[in-house]
């Protein structure tokens, strides 16, 4: 059993830096997937209700607790509010359902998903009507009620988050944002990590499973690039785990996806590579802003969100 390095909240709770992702998992698939990575070491599990297999999830982490495999306390669990829950009444209900389905007391840390609400029957609903401030005090709330240790969110721009933490009296303690070679977003993560916000990069190996909605013929595949397989083959070690200890040296989380066994495993075991200095410049200088999971679901025709206000950048 490999052990990760962990990240320390100011509470002193101990977030291990490398965990299993399950978005794109299907409910058939996730719960191996999820007993696999448990048993090769894996201690963090990264969830959300709108991946629709938390069920799933709960099955494999029963399993596990009842033969006395691993105890709850051994566990980091992550799950997110989704975008038709942001309605402050709608907050703690929907953390109790995860929690039902998880079939757990607690999480360990909760996050607003996406800086965008929605109607219950998912229509995008503007951020003046339910403002982040409101939907994150209910959070907050949740915290004081023992049902979550940590609140934090996830895709926030450098505005939002600025804004959300000089506004908040509960301080986030998490941004979950798509980072990689590719997209490094340095000013965001400096911004997260000087102010004791932790930051967790979502789509690590540059998301080869998105949906098809997602993807265009001519995105660069990160996996593929010339530098990334350079480094791997220098190194006797693969492209993926290049990626992943590449954000590992950078101080920040990182939640690759996989159900099978053989990847699952490989991806642990980049906590072990040496990236030597000389690779990590030649990484850094492969940033272009290259986003794979663009936000474009929540641009509608005439609707409140344009790409340029969901993440507050000229596009
Ligand atoms: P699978 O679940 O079939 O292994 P990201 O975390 O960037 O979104 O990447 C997840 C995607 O990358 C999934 O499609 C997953 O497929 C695949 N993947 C996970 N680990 C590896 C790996 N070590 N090498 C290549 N592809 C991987």
């Amino acid at each position: 059993m490999r052990a990760t390095s962990n990240i320390q909240f100011s509470n002193g709770d101990l977030l291990p830096q490398l965990g299993l992702g399950t978005w794109k998992s299907e409910p058939g698939e996730v719960a191996a997937a999820i007993k696999a990575a448990v048993r090769l070491g894996y201690r963090h599990i990264d969830c959300a209700a709108i991946y629709g297999n938390e069920r799933e999830i709960g099955g494999a982490l029963a399993e596990l607790f009842e033969a006395g495999e691993v105890q709850r306390s051994d566990l980091w669990i992550t799950s997110k509010l989704w975008n038709t829950a942001h309605a402050p009444a709608d907050v703690a209900p929907a953390l109790r359902q995860t929690l039902d389905d998880l079939r757990l007391d607690y999480l360990d840390l909760y996050l607003m998903h996406w800086p965008v609400a929605a109607s219950p029957t998912g229509g995008v609903v503007s951020l003046e009507e339910v403002p982040l401030l409101t939907t994150w005090n209910a959070m907050a709330e949740q915290v004081g009620a023992g049902l979550c240790r940590h609140i934090g969110v996830s895709n926030f721009s450098l505005k939002k988050i600025t804004a959300l933490t000089e506004a908040a009296a509960h301080k986030p303690e998490m941004n979950q944002i798509e980072l990689h070679p590719y997209l490094q977003q340095q000013a965001l993560v400096d911004y997260c990590l000087a102010n004791g916000i932790a930051v967790t990069g979502y789509s690590p190996l540059g998301s080869p499973g998105r949906p098809a909605g997602l993807v265009s013929a001519d995105d660069p595949v990160l996996l593929h690039d010339p530098v990334v397989g350079d480094i791997a083959e220098k190194l006797g070690v693969t492209p993926a785990q290049v990626l992943l200890q590449w954000a590992l040296q950078r101080g920040t989380v990182v939640i690759p996806k996989s159900v099978k066994a053989a990847r699952i495993e490989q991806n642990l075991a980049a906590v072990q590579v040496a990236l030597g200095a000389a690779d990590v410049t030649r990484l850094n200088g492969l940033d272009r802003h290259r986003r794979y999971v663009t936000g474009i679901f929540w641009v509608t025709k005439d609707g409140p969100y344009t790409l340029a206000s969901l993440w507050d950048e000229a596009l």
